[in-house]
């Protein structure tokens, strides 16, 4: 059978190749230890180059999934699938909250920045994945010929050739809107600050995915409100029959989630299932804040569409930036308010008033270069190998009942280790071996995620990084010891 590979202006050929190779894995076609087809076989079925074909296993042996024998070909890694995805959880408390983390987010942060530290424990990709040559000429070109504009305030909704390109990235996504509905914020952090201020107020109950990106969880806590946690499935995202059963019973004043790439399962809601929230959340007049920052890296054929795309009620505040795709010391973000638009500015206005106008100088004439949707590609596909490579490094070197997310975007990866491991203990031990890792009670109310970590894997596998992994593994290992034997 010949199946031919459609050329798609996303994606390189060989990329197309791997995807093949790891669905005949998923599918059970090609099991562990199997010999891969050959070269020619290979390139002749898909329609492809031998060089393509080629370029794909060397990708596919650098991620572990394939291993080279000299003179044989290459073979499917005895270990592919022995690699257990994290089991769905549902047992989140069902009460509203209030979130008491106090001192730990500082005690746990503040190493974030070392450079001598291995960044397991942040969310970014690594400026290696990044456009920094061009970003850089693009702020310089900007600085000489608009100096004065640069330096002066640029107040909300911020510079309208920056909303005219961020409106050009939704074009393909179905979202009916244009730059007026945007408000350039100082990363999707405050875009998810200024809405939940705008949305709800102390003591208010907010609706959100369990586990979730801490930070949410930090915004909740220092404005006084609850958080309810509602289950999340690690594929297809927040449960909707669990919200659900939440409306029937307390008065959820927002719901905020990432329905694209959630942090840090890297689930990805199905298309019909938004249209559900958006609708279910429209018929109680209640807001949806969409934290869609990992909107744009994601490992499927097509682009998620946000929710924000089948708002009709004009109800979905959609937070984004481009933190993890472009420069997140540049901290540019926005929120599409909708009906929402005019208290948000305002209340920008009134709190952060304007945002760098230099960098959202540079990332407007950056984005008019046309170089961000190369870029993007580029770094989709990078991610994706990240990612691969790291669930197999942490299956090899962590003890057999370890689970792994299998994220559909982004860069981290949820592990869940044996019971009987303590987050904190880890992190601190890692911390003794120059190793960062996020401690997974950062990311429920309730402390419920003692035993997983978050880990970035957004950094290139170099030989410290895979020693680390290598490290960690120990470390997960001795205190499980320890944890049995006591
Ligand atoms: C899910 C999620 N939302 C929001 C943010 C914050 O983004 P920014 O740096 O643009 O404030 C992050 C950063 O880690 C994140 O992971």
């Amino acid at each position: 059978m010949t199946v031919s590979i459609i050329p798609q202006a996303e994606s390189f050929k060989y990329d197309q190749v791997s995807r093949y190779i790891n669905a005949l894995i998923e599918n059970g076609a090609l099991k562990p230890g199997d010999k891969a087809p050959s070269l020619r076989k290979l390139s002749k079925q898909l329609g492809v180059s031998i060089a393509t074909v080629s370029q794909s296993y060397v990708n596919l042996e650098d991620q572990g999934i394939l291993k080279a024998k000299p003179q044989s070909g290459f073979f499917v890694d005895v270990q592919v699938n022995q690699i257990n995805d994290i089991p769905k959880s549902t047992s989140t408390s069902k009460q509203p909250r209030k979130v008491r983390f106090g001192e730990l987010f500082e005690e746990i942060f503040s190493n974030a920045d070392n450079p001598r530290i291995v960044p397991f424990g942040t969310s970014i990709p690594s400026m290696e994945f990044m456009p920094v040559k061009p970003l850089t000429r693009a702020t310089k070109s900007m600085l000489s010929r608009h100096p004065k504009r640069c330096m002066d305030y640029n107040f909300p909704p911020g510079d309208r050739r920056l909303r005219e390109q961020i409106v050009q990235q939704y074009q393909h996504t179905s979202t009916r809107m244009s730059a007026d509905d945007i408000i350039i914020t100082s990363g999707a952090t405050e875009a998810l600050s200024l809405s939940l201020q705008t949305v709800a107020k102390r003591g208010d109950i907010i609706a959100v995915e369990s586990p979730t990106y801490f930070a949410v969880l930090r915004l909740i806590e220092k404005m006084g409100m609850l958080a309810l946690e509602i289950d999340t499935d690690p594929a297809t995202g927040m449960n909707l029959e669990a919200l659900e059963e939440a409306f029937d019973t307390m008065d959820i004043k927002a719901v905020l989630a990432s329905p694209n790439i959630s942090n840090p399962l890297g689930c990805l809601m199905p298309e019909e299932n938004k249209r559900e929230l958006v609708n279910m959340l429209a018929e109680r007049d209640v807001p949806l804040i969409e934290d869609d920052v990992y909107g744009s890296v994601y490992f499927g054929e097509r682009a998620p569409r946000p929710a924000k795309s089948y708002d009709l009620n004009n109800l979905v505040l959609s937070c984004s930036s481009f933190s993890k795709t472009l420069a997140p010391g540049y901290r540019i973000g926005w929120v599409l308010a909708g009906r929402y638009r005019n208290k948000i500015r305002e209340l920008k206005q009134a709190t952060f008033s304007a945002t760098s106008s230099i960098n959202q100088l540079a990332m407007a004439e950056f984005l008019s270069s046309g170089q961000y949707d190369r870029h993007l590609v580029r770094l989709r596909k990078s991610m994706r190998e990240q990612i691969e490579k790291g669930r197999y490094m942490i299956c090899k070197n962590f003890p057999e009942e370890t689970f792994i997310s299998r994220p559909q975007g982004g860069n981290v990866l949820w592990v869940e280790l044996p019971r009987g491991c303590n987050c904190i203990e880890i992190f601190n031990r890692a911390l003794q071996h120059n190793i960062g890792v996020t401690p997974g009670i950062l990311f429920s109310a309730t402390r419920r995620f003692k035993n997983y970590l978050r880990i970035n894997c957004g950094y290139p596998w170099d030989e410290t990084n895979e020693a680390a992994i290598v490290k960690l593994g120990q470390i997960v290992r001795d205190t499980l010891t320890e944890s049995n034997a006591s």
